[in-house]
């Protein structure tokens, strides 16, 4: 897949599914910048790898929940490399209980940050794409936005939002050639499921047919497939990528 001569921004890019779709458009010819709300110091290692590549890498240590910071974050990396071509909404949280039990400060972080986080960064980069007649938008949601999930009622009601607003936004901007698809990953081992009890691990490995657990590159994979010309004629897909998980 070749992503040469194209800048792609990657929202929570330090860890995990982030920091391997940031290497993966790195590897295709990608020039990134790295969003996320870790310190410089956790950013060097990634920042690292990404230009061994070949490719140039920054990175706008951000918040995606704040709106003004993240038109400033889009702006500042138009303002680096002239333009923007990709943008991977990725970065994601977490506050797990039971709907009797959760507080609204777990309800409000979550909705914060995995729904008005993708947001913002599609309302800052959709008059530039529209503008230049071309674009990609790549949002990660779950399977557990469209299967659900005991405990993570504040979770999969995000990730299911992030469904609505990818297909909402593939139809706004197609006239505009641009393409906005999701990724809805099973259980993948990186940081996030590490936070998760080890039954749920278990479980899931139960649940997966091709009985391994996912690893990261299995989304970055598909995610430089959706921002290459290969992927030219998919738009508002969700496309699962979870070793038949959710079958
Ligand atoms: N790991 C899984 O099993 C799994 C499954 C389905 C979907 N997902 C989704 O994939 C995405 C990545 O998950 P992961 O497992 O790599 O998680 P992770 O915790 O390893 O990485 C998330 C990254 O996002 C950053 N981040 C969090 N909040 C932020 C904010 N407000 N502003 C900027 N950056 C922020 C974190 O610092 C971190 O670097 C998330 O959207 C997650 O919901 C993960």
């Amino acid at each position: 897949m070749n992503l040469e001569n194209k800048t792609a921004i990657v929202t929570g890019g330090i860890s995990g599914i982030g920091a391997a779709i940031s290497l993966e458009l790195a590897r295709c010819g990608a020039n990134v910048a790295i969003i996320d709300l870790k310190p410089d110091e956790e950013a060097a290692e990634i920042l690292e790898q990404l230009t061994e590549t070949g490719c140039t890498a920054i990175f706008i240590r951000s918040d995606i929940s704040d709106f003004a910071a993240s038109i400033q974050a889009v702006q500042f990396v138009v303002d680096t490399y002239g333009q923007v071509d990709i943008l991977v909404n990725n970065a994601g949280i977490n506050r797990d209980g039971v709907i009797w039990k959760m507080t609204e400060e777990q309800w409000d972080d979550v909705i914060r940050v995995n729904l008005k986080g993708y947001f913002n960064f599609i309302r800052a980069v959709s008059p530039i794409f529209r503008e230049q007649q071309s674009g990609k938008i790549v949002n990660i949601t779950s399977i557990n936005g469209i299967r659900g999930k005991f405990g993570q009622s504040n979770y999969s009601a995000s990730k299911a939002g992030i469904i609505g607003l990818t297909k909402s936004v593939a139809k706004e901007l197609g006239k505009y050639n641009v393409n906005v698809n999701a990724i809805a990953p099973g259980l993948i081992e990186t940081e996030m499921m590490r936070n998760t009890d080890e039954s749920v691990r278990t479980a899931a490995l139960e649940e997966i047919v091709l009985k391994r657990l996912g690893q990261p590159e299995d989304i970055a994979n598909v995610a430089a497939f959706l921002c290459s010309a290969l992927a030219q004629h998919i738009t508002g897909e969700v496309i699962k990528v979870d070793g038949g998980q959710y079958i």
